[in-house]
């Protein structure tokens, strides 16, 4: 039987392709990996749409139970990861794969939009992106350099930078889990998701900025903030960082570009946007 990898698009139950849904179809349990995206809508919607039950994947039963919940079930049966955006967005996904093919498991994997190529509408040249670097809450105001040092080295060679902005998907702490296995009718609690907004990225760049002084984050360099790419009401501002951090850009999810050398086409797609 079959392990398929479904990427379901960017916004809602609506954007999987044909061909995802009728592999969703013919599957006998469907997961969809909540932790590195979010649809803009509750999984009923895809429910409703597939007539199957979905199951949520947490963190760990994609990363540490894969083979008990998806490879074995997968020599027997049709099992499908749903995962928003396109599979090969985050690279939890291609493990996954390496991992079922060593067990001789078939997989599919069936493509969709990813925020790799969404960006595309804010008009700066895909060909034109540099590494891709993600930003993350700091821990015990502990500020990881590495968005910084990605940011300068592709401004170096005249190119952008797509930074993803940190997800904090809370799972249930150990006593919490040990609590509801010494009692069935105890539901573990979780702290609130936290998705980082465009504002916060930025305040974390210009904190590195701060500390090194090697002039890559000024205050009235242009950055572009965007939200929600592929939904009806999405969002893209393309304005001086100082600006930028006074803009509310809503729901998440939010990214930051931080443009290269602009080739005069693309300036003119950027004045779409001020
Ligand atoms: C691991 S990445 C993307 C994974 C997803 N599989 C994909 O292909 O789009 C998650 C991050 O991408 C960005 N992102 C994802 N979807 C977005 C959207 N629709 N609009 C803006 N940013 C988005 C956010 O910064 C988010 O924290």
């Amino acid at each position: 039987m079959t392990l398929y990898l479904i990427g379901i698009g960017l916004a809602d139950e609506k954007d999987i392709t044909l061909k995802g849904l009728e592999a969703v179809k013919s599957c006998d349990y469907i997961y969809l990996e909540h932790y590195t995206s979010i649809l803009g809508v509750d999984k009923n919607k895809l429910e409703s749409l597939y007539g199957k039950e979905v199951i949520v994947a947490s963190r760990d039963l994609v990363e540490k139970e894969a083979e008990e919940k998806l490879i074995n079930p997968a020599k027997e049966k049709n099992v499908a990861l749903l995962v928003v955006g396109d599979i090969f967005g985050a690279t939890t996904h291609s493990d996954l794969m390496l991992r079922a093919k060593e067990e001789d498991v078939k997989v599919v994997p069936i493509f969709n939009v990813s925020v790799l190529n969404a960006v595309g509408i804010v008009g700066l040249e895909l060909y034109k992106y540099g590494k891709t670097t993600s930003i993350v809450f700091p821990d015990d105001d502990w500020y990881p350099s590495t968005p910084y040092d990605v940011i300068k080295q592709n401004k170096s060679l005249g190119l952008h930078t797509l930074c993803l902005l940190d997800i904090k998907v809370a799972e249930p702490s150990k006593e919490e889990l040990l609590k509801s296995a010494r009692d069935p009718n105890y539901v573990p609690k979780t702290m609130p998701p936290r998705y980082m907004t465009v504002k916060q990225g930025l305040e974390v760049l210009i904190h590195i900025e701060d500390e090194k002084k090697e002039g890559v984050i000024l205050k009235d360099d242009f950055a572009i903030g965007v939200a929600r790419l592929g939904h009806d009401d999405f969002k893209i501002v393309a304005a001086p960082i100082e600006e930028l951090l006074n803009v509310d850009f809503g729901a998440p999810l939010h990214s930051i570009i931080i443009p290269g050398t602009l080739h005069h086409i693309e300036e003119e797609s950027l004045s779409m946007w001020k």
